[in-house]
């Protein structure tokens, strides 16, 4: 059923989802600082990495409300109050809305449209639910290292790199220090979680 944007639903969930988007990115930049204060700088890069994407998932939505410019939406909607006290905590908040955008609301959201003929707004909920996925996985296995205590050794990772120079460590446990630049261990990422590997 072909419908008119301006009385679609899927302008407003267009809203919502950059709504929803523009929160994450807040509350991961400012996870990011407190990941900082502690001393857990790789935990801070991935929650600004991840930040940036959600900036990139609003900048879209927001693109496809563009012929509406000028007017203002109006939407309800329910947004967290993710201010846990640890790291995990928070990694596990994160995860957990990840998880609701990727399983539940995106998916909805894409098949309103769909069904209102909106098809490239429906590709776009459909893609991002996909990328969201992906940041839920990397949010539970960050907090579930942080949880068990494994994140800097003692458990399956036997390889690191320092997130300021480089350097690769391999064994049970990342070096207190850098070895190259004498960076603190709160600069060792597992290597797994590395971008641009070039392998
Ligand atoms: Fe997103
Ligand atoms: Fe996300």
């Amino acid at each position: 059923m072909a419908v008119n944007f301006s009385e679609s639903r899927t302008k407003e969930n267009l809203m919502k989802a950059f709504a929803g988007e523009s929160q994450a990115r807040n509350r991961y930049t400012i996870a990011a600082k407190k990941a900082e204060d502690e001393g857990m700088h790789t935990i801070a890069a991935v929650f600004r990495y991840t930040a940036d994407q959600e900036r990139a998932h609003a900048e879209r939505y927001y693109a496809l409300l563009k012929e509406l410019a000028g007017e203002t939406i109006h939407i309800d909607g329910s947004y967290p109050v993710d201010q846990q006290e640890t790291l995990a905590e928070l990694l596990r908040a994160a995860q957990h809305n990840e998880h609701e955008e990727y399983e539940d609301v995106y998916q909805a959201f894409g098949d309103a449209a769909s069904e209102e003929g909106f098809h490239e707004a429906a590709s776009a909920f459909y893609q991002i639910a996909e990328v969201e996925h992906v940041h839920e996985e990397r949010f539970g296995k960050l907090a579930e290292m942080l949880e068990n205590d494994t994140y800097y050794g003692g458990g399956s990772v036997t390889k690191w790199i320092c997130t300021n120079c480089g350097y690769i460590h391999e064994g049970n446990q990342a070096p207190k220090f850098c070895p190259v630049c004498r960076y603190a261990q709160g600069y060792f990422l597992p290597y797994d979680f590395a971008c641009y590997r070039g392998e």
